[in-house]
């Protein structure tokens, strides 16, 4: 283990817009509002909330409790923690902590590519690059050009490349300056503008009137989003998807929180930064991302439009609909240069925070320097990133494994770890210490039992409902088992899957030779 001084955060207030920048993300402004509408709308907010307050908060407060203890004995990623809170009784569970790892990482490798789209189509905003396009399927072709490098509009992938390594390069560049001079600094400047700008587009949205319709009003726009459709309860997968938004928008199950906390004093409170960005990030979701691209896609292209908006998915909202929303606009380059800005400012302030757990290993558990850890850590996303960028399908299942998968199963070894390694006597007070904050006493079972138990059920229940499925590439449509990918994807698909378990592999590896020789754990 490293000697040198541990880098620490210089403010309160840096670490709670550093954990709200990690978790205010894509997943704020763009999956949130897509995922609510396509689920029962207002009545989707049901499991979301329960989600939230019985598995992200709870999940949120161990990881952040973990985190601040195993930092006390000079340990920045989940191997190390998980062995300074357990590692005297149970020495093979610091190889639970892989995954706090690889997981943050393998987000990192397709999450810099998309980052990088948001960060092109502000500038094609400014440029006017797709201003006279004019139907959704001709922006779809725009965005299928620019990423395929053939086409109508592109005859090349330069510019694709090219903005891939901008934001790659401003990634690496914040993270090489360390957590208190290079991501508290970035936060504490990018987290107010992000704010301030999706404040503004807000009440843009809302005082547009009806430009096209005289009936596709605001609060019409507001019911196609809100208005509830209790019977969506009745389905598994709506259940599932909440807890997947909530984990995905909260950022926990990543390993990142548990990082972040391990930089903290050993003094600190954990509760009030762990609940105000939770807090923060629930704001930023529910308040301001549901207040733009459904309402705007609304007030322009109605009901129907709106719905197959929405059933595009993510990027159909964010790369199809809102460039055209923004072309009707007065002053809609500038609109849109400010939403896309906006989308790589919380797509940056995430990113760099997924990098954080490999690199803290690095420096940590091997002692490297920052340069060498950037540099190693650098090269290894740089290769990986381009399987995001060529594979055919490459995106969709690192999503699935790294981050629908991953991240509930991190999730439920943290909360096992908390639970049976500080007990819920220890674990209640540990929580608690430093923090003049007291949380109500029903909140001990939760975290004690709810919180592992919900965890470990929605993941039996994926492997009862859809897990061999998934593993063979198929899926239920019409009664019957069709293919998830087509041909030519299946090859890409494959080497998705065993970089993802050459990945573990090689981390467990790693976490071996780190501890070989190493005197007993200080648990
Ligand atoms: N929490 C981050 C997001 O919402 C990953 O995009």
């Amino acid at each position: 283990m490293s000697k040198r001084v541990r880098d620490a955060w210089r403010s309160r207030i840096g670490v709670v817009l550093a954990a709200a920048g990690c978790a205010v993300g894509l997943g704020n402004f763009l999956r949130f509002p897509g995922v609510a509408a396509r689920n029962g709308g207002g009545a989707f907010m049901i499991p979301y909330f329960i989600a939230f307050l019985f598995l992200a908060l709870p999940l949120c407060w161990m990881e952040w409790t973990m985190g601040r203890y195993g930092g006390r004995f000079g340990h920045g990623s989940a191997p190390g923690v998980f062995d300074a809170v357990c590692g005297r009784r149970r020495p093979w569970l610091k190889y639970f902590g892989v995954l706090g790892i690889t997981g943050a990482l393998g987000i990192f490798f397709y999450y810099v590519y998309i980052e990088s789209w948001t960060l092109a189509y502000s500038v094609f905003a400014l440029t006017g690059r797709y201003a006279a396009i004019e139907t959704p399927d001709r922006m779809g072709a725009f965005l299928g050009s620019f990423l395929s490098g053939s086409g109508d509009y592109f005859q090349s992938r330069r510019a694709a490349y090219g903005f891939f390594l901008v934001t790659f390069a401003a990634n690496f560049w914040v993270v090489y300056h360390g957590i208190s001079r290079g991501i508290e600094r970035f936060c504490k400047i990018a987290m107010p503008l992000l704010f301030i700008t999706a404040v503004v587009l807000m009440v843009r949205v809302f005082t547009l009137g009806t430009p096209v319709n005289p009936a596709w009003t605001l609060d019409r726009a507001l019911g196609f989003l809100w208005n509830p459709d209790f019977t969506a309860l009745k389905s598994g997968r709506v259940w599932l998807e909440a807890a997947g938004q909530v984990f995905f928008s909260t950022s926990v199950g990543i390993g990142v929180l548990l990082t972040y906390a391990t930089y903290l004093k050993a003094h600190d409170d954990v509760l009030l930064p762990a609940s105000s960005a939770s807090f923060l990030n629930e704001f930023c979701e529910v308040v301001l991302g549901a207040s733009i691209v459904v309402p705007a896609a609304f007030l322009f292209f109605g009901p129907h439009g709106t719905a197959q908006a929405v059933e595009g998915g993510t990027f159909g909202l964010a790369f199809r609909t809102t460039p055209l929303i923004f072309n009707h606009m007065a002053g809609g380059a500038w609109i849109g240069f400010a939403w896309f800005a906006l989308l790589f400012t919380a797509g940056v302030t995430s990113s760099v925070s997924i990098l954080q757990p490999s690199i803290a290993f690095l420096e940590e558990e091997f002692g490297f320097n920052r340069k060498r850890c950037v540099t190693v850590i650098g090269l290894v996303c740089f290769a990986v990133a381009h399987l995001a960028i060529f594979g055919d399908g490459v995106v969709d299942e690192m999503d699935f494994w790294f981050s629908s998968f991953g991240l509930p199963m991190f999730g439920l070894f943290e909360a096992l770890v908390f639970v049976f390694c500080f007990g819920p006597e220890r674990g209640w007070r540990e929580l608690h210490a430093g923090s003049s904050l007291r949380l109500p006493t029903f909140f001990k079972p939760i975290v004690t039992y709810v919180t592992p138990l919900f965890l470990f059920t929605i993941l039996a229940g994926w492997l009862a409902t859809d897990g061999w499925q998934t593993i063979i590439m198929k899926k239920w449509a019409d009664g019957r088992l069709v293919p998830l990918y087509t041909e030519s994807q299946i090859p890409w698909v494959i080497a998705t899957r065993l970089l993802y378990l050459a990945l573990i592999a090689l981390a467990c590896l790693f976490i071996r030779r780190a501890w070989k020789n190493r005197p007993a754990p200080n648990a």
